[in-house]
């Protein structure tokens, strides 16, 4: 039965890996897949992360199975981070999930339980593995516009008209903070302008909260999510902590679902099926990593400390990178690139450009000109720099 399977098409983030690993020159830079490099370009266990694992070590008798949606203490931790202190504990249903887009699909997986007619708006552009996902579900979906291509920021006139035609039950997706590829955010009164529009339309915001912390802060980065979770009473949340802990390869995430009070009992029965049907029960020992930090004051602080140093310096990159760039071109053009927050920057160069930088330079982006600053130090800043300019962006 398998001479049936056609190759799938390649994920083109995940391609670039294997295209940098096999380039010979030395003086390569990747800036492919969202993952946080120092400035020795590792990506390190974090201090708190390393700490927290020891006292597991040292403390854990069992390793028999956990609670089906995961553990409530890792729910409470996680609400708590995402919504902050006095979330709605009693409209708040959530399931721990394998990875941020283990939440991401158990957040379609439930939206479509509830509302088979559902379709899904996505931004345009968004991360390419949540069209993928889609698609693979058979999930109708549309798109909205966010991003002005000539300016580098949200196109928010753009977004509003597009959404005026979304109906009632539809999902929208929005990501809460540091816009996967864009790095263009929407601000505060614009997330309330959205938050208007979906209660007047009956939608459900889905928030794909996958970068907090890496923007302006862990708080400040929340503000949109938490904005909608007070206004709307419906909201879906797929929060990640593979990058603000570091933990990428534990597969660590969680679904927040907040609704009506009445029905809490029932979605977080679903939300344990979905696992259930899935893959029983999700890994549990990034999210035990993730609750010791979080619970204990002393942990918390350790990681609130380099997760602010990882910030800054993403932040001092970029400033750099402007910089550079102002110098070289006596021009403010890509002045965009400072004040864009996380990880990603879509730089707006042609597929063209893109591969005269990746063939002439050894830098290696998505092909969409998406560029993952943290895989940048300040030696590798004037090298991209230059060869952006030499490529003619
Ligand atoms: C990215 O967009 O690079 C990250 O979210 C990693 C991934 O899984 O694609």
């Amino acid at each position: 039965m398998f001479q049936t399977l056609t190759p799938q098409a390649p994920d083109k983030i995940l391609q670039l890996i294997g295209m940098f690993n096999a380039d010979p020159r030395t003086e390569k830079v990747d800036l492919g897949v969202g993952v946080y490099k120092n400035a020795q370009g590792v990506t390190p266990v974090m201090r708190a992360v390393r700490a927290a694992e020891k006292r597991i070590w040292d403390n854990e008798t069992t390793k028999t199975y956990t609670q089906m949606p995961g553990e409530p203490a890792f729910h409470a931790a996680m609400a708590e981070l995402v919504l902050g202190k006095g979330y709605p504990a009693e409209r708040l249903a959530a399931l721990q999930t394998v990875g941020g887009t283990g939440a991401v699909r158990m957040a379609f997986e439930i939206a479509r339980m509830a509302n088979p007619g559902t379709t899904v708006w996505v931004c345009d552009p968004t991360w390419p593995n949540h069209l993928t996902i889609l698609d693979f579900m058979k999930l109708p979906r549309k798109s909205y516009r966010y991003f002005d291509a000539q300016a580098r920021a949200v196109d928010f006139a753009a977004m509003i008209a597009d959404l005026q035609a979304v109906q009632k039950g539809d999902l929208v997706l929005l990501h809460g903070c540091c816009h996967n590829p864009t790095g263009a955010n929407l601000t505060l009164d614009q997330w309330g302008t959205v938050a208007d529009l979906l209660a007047a339309k009956g939608a459900v915001p889905m928030i794909d909260l996958a970068y907090q912390g890496f923007g302006d802060g862990l708080e400040q980065d929340a503000a949109g999510t938490r904005l909608l979770a007070t206004r709307l009473p419906e909201v879906l949340i797929a929060s990640s902590c593979s990058k603000n802990f570091g933990i990428y390869r534990e597969r660590t995430g969680c679904l927040l679902v907040l609704g009506d009070a009445a029905n809490r009992a029932v979605t977080q029965n679903t939300l344990g099926f979905l696992n259930r049907q899935t893959y029983s029960f999700a890994p549990d020992h990034g999210a035990r990593v993730v609750t010791t930090i979080l619970t204990d004051p002393e942990l918390r602080r350790m990681w609130e400390d380099e997760l602010e140093e990882v910030r800054s310096g993403m932040l001092g990159l970029r400033s750099q990178l402007a910089e550079e760039l102002r110098r070289l071109t006596n021009s403010d053009r890509f002045d965009f690139l400072a004040h864009h927050r996380g990880m990603f920057s879509r730089l707006g160069a042609t597929p063209e450009q893109v591969e005269k930088m990746r063939t002439d330079s050894g830098i290696y982006m998505v092909g969409d000109s998406r560029m993952n600053i943290a895989g940048l130090n300040t030696d590798s800043v004037p090298v991209l720099a230059r060869a952006i300019v030499a490529a003619g962006v």
